[in-house]
């Protein structure tokens, strides 16, 4: 019997809590998968920064990284080990760098998404070049904001093309505050969007693989409460909606890991923020779900590393628009593209490597994240963030929201130990 090992490299910035927890959960578990003839073992690293030659080998066989939007080198890195060495990236590099929301929008809509209708403006300043005078002097027709925002009604939303992170975001709420707004928005292209107003729930849909966490989200909450611990907000048919909605946007894509944003009006759940392609990861936000990202992030990483599942490097996106163009209602279609997606995520390979080579996971996990070596790192990220005289206070409302998380955890293993013999 042969023993190999297949390296997952952590590609990280600012992280702090979510690596320490990854990498101490991944020792515990004592991982290793006999697959064929193998006995397969994972290591998990660190990746450093340093100058590389393009046709060097990669000491990684997957890399989850964290920098790709921001930061060139390491992107660049990436994507060298990806056409050189067969490397597998969470996420996609190209996809990530050229999928501006402008992008995800117009795509998602093709696909018949109930995406708020949008508009894209040109901006209001411009950095000088050579070409822009005589361009804008033959093509640029003068146009009347206030028709736009008329016809999106009001209240509207001005945001950047290719925003994130809530920047440059205003609500507006009638003619003068869209000029006012245009004005301040200086060199950026902006979007317009209907205000979906008033909704009744907001929901941030985590996908990591084919796995889907639907969290109920008040933006207007504080930092750390913006992910609610509810439960039961949504119906099991929304639920199905939401899963499908995330894993079509997230494999359509490319995404193994990415965050959905939509708002319910009338029933109805528009998607309006789903290119979150590097999306929540730290203790701060997530607190009570934070145990699930990283136990769903180990998931998938060991799977993607240990089957040796090829990246899609490009996308195809045929499928997808050959089941839009069919004469059927959205709910069906969204279906098949949801079909389509579970296909190419392998879930049902997935689940059966979750049930051999895994099972041990939840287990491990609940007593992980009731040690001191997650207390330890819950305190690292509060004192990152946190001014000196509340990191006591915050490390253990965070570490309380935790243990919230296992008790639930606990009741529901030990229902599923009762059902198991029979008693309910
Ligand atoms: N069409 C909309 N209807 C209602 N609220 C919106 C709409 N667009 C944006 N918002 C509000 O503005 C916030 C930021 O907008 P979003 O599109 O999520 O930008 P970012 O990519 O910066 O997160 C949202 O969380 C939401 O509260
Ligand atoms: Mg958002």
């Amino acid at each position: 019997m042969a023993q190999t090992l297949r390296k997952i490299g952590l590609s990280l910035g600012a992280d702090v809590c979510w690596p320490i927890c990854f990498e101490e959960l991944f020792k515990k578990l004592d991982f290793k998968a006999q697959i064929g003839q193998d006995e397969v073992r994972c290591s998990v690293d660190r990746v450093t920064i340093e100058p590389f030659d393009l046709r060097q080998e990669c000491r990684y066989d997957l890399v989850i990284d964290r920098l790709t939007h921001w930061y060139q080198p390491s992107r660049e890195w990436i994507k060298k080990a990806i056409l050189v060495n067969d490397l597998y990236v969470f996420n996609n590099p190209w996809s990530l760098q050229s999928m501006e929301k402008q992008t995800s929008y117009c795509a998602m809509m093709r696909l018949g998404f109930p995406v708020p209708d949008t508009w894209l403006i040109p901006p209001k300043e411009y950095a000088p070049s050579p070409d822009l005078q005589p361009t804008l002097e033959r093509y640029a027709q003068l146009f009347d904001l206030s028709s736009v925002g008329e016809k999106l009604g009001y209240p509207l939303f001005m945001k950047p093309y290719d925003g994130g992170g809530w920047v440059g975001v205003t609500k507006i709420d009638s003619a003068e505050d869209l000029e006012a707004a245009y004005e301040e928005s200086g060199r950026s292209v902006m979007h317009l969007q209907k205000g979906v107003v008033p909704y009744d729930c907001f929901v941030r849909c985590i996908g990591l693989g084919p796995q889907v966490k639907i969290v109920r989200y008040d933006p207007g909450a504080p930092l750390h409460e913006r992910y609610e611990i509810a439960s039961q907000f949504v119906t099991d048919e929304e639920t199905r909606l939401l899963q499908e909605t995330t894993l079509t946007i997230n494999t359509f894509f490319g995404w193994d890991f990415n965050s959905c944003e939509a708002i319910r009006k009338d029933g109805v759940f528009h998607p309006f923020d789903f290119a979150n392609a590097c999306p929540d990861s730290q203790v701060t936000s997530l607190h009570y779900h934070f145990p699930w990202l990283i136990k769903a992030n180990l998931r998938w990483a060991l799977f993607c590393a240990t089957s040796r599942r090829r990246m899609r490097k490009n996308l195809d996106w045929g499928p997808f628009f050959d089941i839009a163009d069919e004469d059927r209602p959205f709910r069906e279609k969204l279906s098949a593209y949801a079909c389509l997606a579970r296909e190419r995520l392998e879930m049902d390979r997935f689940q059966e490597f979750c049930d051999e080579h895994l099972s041990n996971l939840d287990e491990t996990a609940w007593e992980f994240f009731g040690s001191e070596m997650v207390k330890d790192a819950i305190r690292q990220k509060v004192t990152a963030l946190f001014p000196t005289h509340e990191v006591d206070e915050f490390t253990e409302m965070f570490w309380q929201k935790i243990q919230r998380w296992r008790d639930a955890e606990g009741a529901t293993a030990e229902t599923l130990e009762m059902n198991r013999f029979g008693e309910s």
